[in-house]
């Protein structure tokens, strides 16, 4: 837990460094959510297309009194970096530049990808850091080798330091768009930074992949992001690693199809007190992810994510006779016609007055990565920020970056807020804090005065 709660009505002293030169963006990870982020960001430089679905490019932000007339857009209100400033990499265990993965993907349209395929097939994945034993449907031969985990976690800080020479970026962020590996649970060595160390050095096989780029990016003062379900930086050691170097980090697991519904839905049901008796969700995927998603261990890890959700919402140890009874089944079904458009099904059995019965169907025929490519570029800009930030830059996990998460990182013996508008005004109300505007509460009672 926090230890100093400070009371939130007291202004903040907050330093923002102006956003000067270029952000790197480095991504583990080069495949349908990674090129369609980076393409999508190309494509909106050269004017093709728009940044829809983004808070930081699209949104707006209330300052002061709904009388004073005051919106800025959330980009004009504090200093982020512009999607100009924007240069990438990323690393991958398949040889395919940003152009032929794009085109592997199949997210993106051939038409608009041959736009772009200049910029986009000169950037070329780094030899990866991977274990079979963390990804079973997947094998590929860009992959480092070392003599132990230590070896290949040096030769990932190698990367970050050439990236930031060769690319002249004045600042960097790693964002995890890799795949979702097996489920693990903390072990001894992810309890310090010191058992973290020694464990690669022995290379303990509790040590993921992505717990490797991870220690790098923190290593090198960078911020990270994690956009799996992946435990990564969610243990001690990571904690204690990004509040040491000022490197802020935030996760896990982008929150798009599914999980936005049910965190939008759930919410309305609690506010309303209708009871739950159930809810099934089930999906086909056809895309990488759900032939990695296919395996027993990566499911796992997936199911626990986006099973917490209605947990946290519905409160059923308040609420017993209304949610102390929920029946919640998530299934991931691997279906390759699809590809990358997925169709997500809900069943929802509530109860209302008197106990009576109804049901809820939602059907979400989505896209996968048109959704999450959004989320990357604001968690990019917004680790940024909070790297500029004296009040956020030492304080590690960056919660008001909750909004973005299926499974939102919070500090040790917190609950996580799951409700997308609880967590949007976390977001924003943050933002205002920074600058100084007064917090919005919504209480409005001096209208009546
Ligand atoms: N698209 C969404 O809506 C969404 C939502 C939440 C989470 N996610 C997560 O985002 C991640 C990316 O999704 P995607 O659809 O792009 O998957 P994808 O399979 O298309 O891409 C993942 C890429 O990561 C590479 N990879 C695997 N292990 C690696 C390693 N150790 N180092 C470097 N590269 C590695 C794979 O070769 C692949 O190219 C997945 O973990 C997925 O679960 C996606």
């Amino acid at each position: 837990m926090a230890k100093s709660l400070k009371p939130v009505s007291e202004p903040s002293n907050a330093v923002i460094e102006p956003a000067k030169g270029k952000l790197g963006v480095m991504i583990p990870g080069m495949g349908a959510v990674a090129t369609t982020f980076v393409a999508g960001v190309e494509a909106i430089r050269k004017g093709l297309a728009a940044p829809i679905g983004s808070l930081t490019q699209m949104g707006t932000i209330r300052l002061g009194k709904r009388t004073d007339g005051r919106t800025p857009k959330v980009n004009e209100f504090v200093p982020l970096a512009t999607l100009n400033d924007l240069v990438f990499t990323g690393w991958d265990i398949y040889e395919d530049n940003m152009y032929e993965a794009a085109t592997n993907a199949g997210v993106l349209d051939r038409y608009l990808l041959e736009k772009i395929k200049p910029f986009l097939s000169k950037i070329k994945p780094r030899k990866a850091v991977f274990d079979h034993n963390y990804v079973k449907r997947i094998e590929g031969p860009n992959v480092k080798k070392g003599k132990n985990k230590m070896d290949l976690a040096e030769q990932l800080r190698q990367d970050i330091r050439d990236f930031k020479k060769s690319s002249g970026a004045s600042r960097l962020v790693t964002i995890w768009c890799a795949s979702t590996e097996t489920f693990i649970k903390p072990t001894a060595a992810h309890q310090s930074v010191k058992a973290f160390e020694k464990a690669m050095l022995k290379s303990d096989p509790k040590i993921a992949p992505s717990m490797m780029y991870a220690y790098a990016s923190l290593m090198e003062g960078v911020p990270f992001a994690n956009g799996a379900p992946n435990l990564t930086v969610d243990i001690p050691a990571m904690r204690e690693l990004s509040r040491q170097n000022e490197a802020p980090i935030c996760g896990k697991d982008f929150k798009t199809g599914q999980t936005l519904m049910k965190t939008v839905l759930a919410p309305a049901f609690k506010a309303r007190l209708l009871g739950m008796a159930g809810w099934y969700s089930t999906n086909i995927l056809g895309n990488r992810d759900g032939e990695v998603l296919d395996d027993p261990g990566s499911f796992k890890t997936k199911e626990e994510s986006k099973l917490g959700v209605l947990e946290h919402i519905l409160q059923p140890s308040i609420y017993p006779e209304l949610y102390g009874n929920i029946f919640h089944k998530v299934r991931i079904n691997y279906y390759p016609p699809r590809g990358d458009n997925k169709e997500g099904w809900d069943n929802i059995d509530i109860f209302g007055w008197l106990g009576y019965p109804m049901q809820i169907k939602v059907d979400f025929l989505c896209r996968d990565s048109i959704l999450a490519a959004p989320l990357v570029l604001d968690l990019v800009l917004f680790l940024d920020l909070a790297k500029r930030t004296s009040e956020l830059r030492g304080i590690g996990i960056q919660e008001w970056l909750s909004f973005y998460f299926k499974s939102p990182m919070t500090a040790p013996g917190l609950y996580p807020e799951h409700d997308l508008f609880i967590q949007l005004m976390k977001l924003k109300n943050t933002l205002r804090h920074l600058k100084g505007e007064e917090l919005i509460t919504h209480l409005g009672l001096e209208y009546y005065d």
